[in-house]
């Protein structure tokens, strides 16, 4: 059988070997066939670039995929840190919070700038801390009020190194940073180990618009400390800016009351001119020597306001007895006895002194015992009282009466150590005799500070307005 004749030996698509068809172009099945192989290659070419494409299109979104993975891996560690670092916030906030609420309820019980400083020190993790405060007048010089990590603060005098710092203060009326040791080149050298700071922070204290102190924070925990905390600091002010302002609200509010009392006290001292100024020299003595006994603010306070108060019960002694020269007689003492009882009567009438009004009844009781009107004896006299009683009766030894001439300071202090024991507790005439031999500089400053941390102007000392 012929190969040629029956078609065999011959490619079933003509053309694609490149040969000339030998069959010839008339043919329709193979002119059929040599077109649907066209197709087929135009198709495949078609097929093979679109495979590129999406091969092409897979390797991008490939490579776009493993980007966004690695933008997510950055992002989950952004969130991460910002997670931590709101953790830390958060931690700190309420921090702040804890101090802010034990500043602002330290507002009415006193204590406020030691926890200002406590609250500084705790914030930004320094171990040390100092709080100084400028008394009035126009010497620059400062006294340290609150301090912590120190043995001789706060009861020394603040050292020379220690004025600098507060001096840089001052002169630039900015926060002073000291991230190393190098920032004290060029001052005083410290006065102990204990001034020898690595690092420190010292910030005024700005009340109501006016420098009331400066706070120095020093030796920092870990590492040194940071603008951000010298911001932490400001925070803390301003917050405590706030509290101080309640606080000078509730001043406004006290000095109101003050001149209710200073009313009072007056008509008690228009009826007896002998005793023009007794209650006020008695108030002064009498917180001083609260004081004096370690006693806080809020009980100074208080014993202020009883010894101004304490013969306020005169206004209802007659005159003829108030006013009388030489000794009374059994009845009118009894009438000037009584005042006790009527000061009593009519403190009580008022409730924002009602808890004073004990104090002032037993004013005239004595420590063994022989006083009035109950005749208590020793501690179950309020201890106000004694203080006031001492007082009391230093200071009227020591002015003139209708019925006595005025002793000097000498001859009273010694009538005081006499009868100490007997009519008077005896600490509270030790305490007294201090006061009274405290040069008068020591007590206006003292008077100045006190009236300091209740936030009254201290160029216009309460006592001085009454
Ligand atoms: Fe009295
Ligand atoms: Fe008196």
């Amino acid at each position: 059988m012929n190969s040629e004749a029956d078609g065999m030996g011959q490619s079933l698509f003509p053309g694609a070997d490149g040969a000339t068809n030998p069959i010839g172009d008339d043919d329709p099945v193979l002119r059929e066939m040599a077109q649907l192989r066209q197709v087929y290659l135009n198709q495949s070419k078609r097929r093979e670039r679109e495979l590129a494409e999406v091969k092409s299109m897979v390797n991008r979104e490939s490579r776009r995929t493993t980007q966004l993975e690695r933008d997510l891996n950055t992002l989950k560690t952004s969130l991460q840190a910002a997670e931590a670092r709101a953790d830390t916030m958060a931690a700190q906030a309420d921090q702040l919070a804890a101090h802010l609420r034990r500043i602002y309820s330290a507002v009415f019980r006193g204590g406020v700038f030691g926890l200002i400083l406590k609250a500084c020190m705790e914030l930004t993790g320094a171990t040390k801390g100092i709080y100084l405060w400028q008394p009035p007048g126009p010497e620059r010089r400062f006294k340290i009020k609150d301090a912590v990590g120190f043995q001789k603060y706060p009861g020394a005098a603040p050292s020379p190194f220690i004025q600098h710092l507060v001096t840089q203060v001052f002169e630039s009326d900015d926060t002073f940073l000291a991230v190393d040791r190098k920032a004290f080149k060029g001052f005083p050298a410290p006065a102990d180990d204990e001034e020898r700071f690595a690092n420190c922070i010292v910030a005024p204290v700005v009340i109501q618009d006016k420098l009331h102190g400066v706070i120095i924070v020093a030796d920092k925990q870990r590492g040194t400390f940071t603008q951000e905390d010298c911001r932490t600091m400001l925070s803390i002010g301003s917050h405590a800016s706030v509290a101080l302002h309640n606080l000078k609200l509730q001043t406004e509010l006290r000095q109101t009351h003050v001149t209710t009392i200073a009313a009072l006290a007056d008509a008690v001292e228009l009826k007896d001119t002998y005793t023009h100024g007794h209650c006020q020299q008695v108030a002064r003595f009498a917180r001083q020597v609260a004081a004096e006994l370690g006693l806080n603010d809020a009980d100074q306070e208080r014993i202020y306001y009883a010894a101004l108060l304490h013969d306020v019960g005169k206004i209802g002694v007659p005159d003829m007895v108030l006013l009388k020269a030489g000794p009374l007689l059994p009845e009118e003492l009894t009438m000037a006895r009584a005042h006790v009882r009527l000061g009593y009567d009519l403190i009580t009438q008022i409730p924002w002194l009602s808890d004073i009004a004990n104090l002032v009844l037993y004013h005239h009781e004595r420590w063994d015992g022989g006083g009035y009107p109950e005749g208590v004896a020793g501690e179950d006299i309020p201890l106000g009282s004694r203080i006031v009683g001492a007082v009391d009766t230093y200071c009227t030894m020591t002015t003139n009466r209708p019925y006595q001439k005025s002793r000097s300071k000498d001859d009273a202090l010694a009538e005081m150590r006499r009868v100490s024991g007997s009519q008077l507790d005896p600490r509270v005439v030790e305490a007294l005799i201090r006061v009274v031999n405290m040069p008068e500089t020591e007590l206006d400053e003292s008077e100045a500070e006190f009236m300091s941390v209740y936030g009254v102007d201290e160029d216009k000392p309460l006592i001085g307005k009454l």
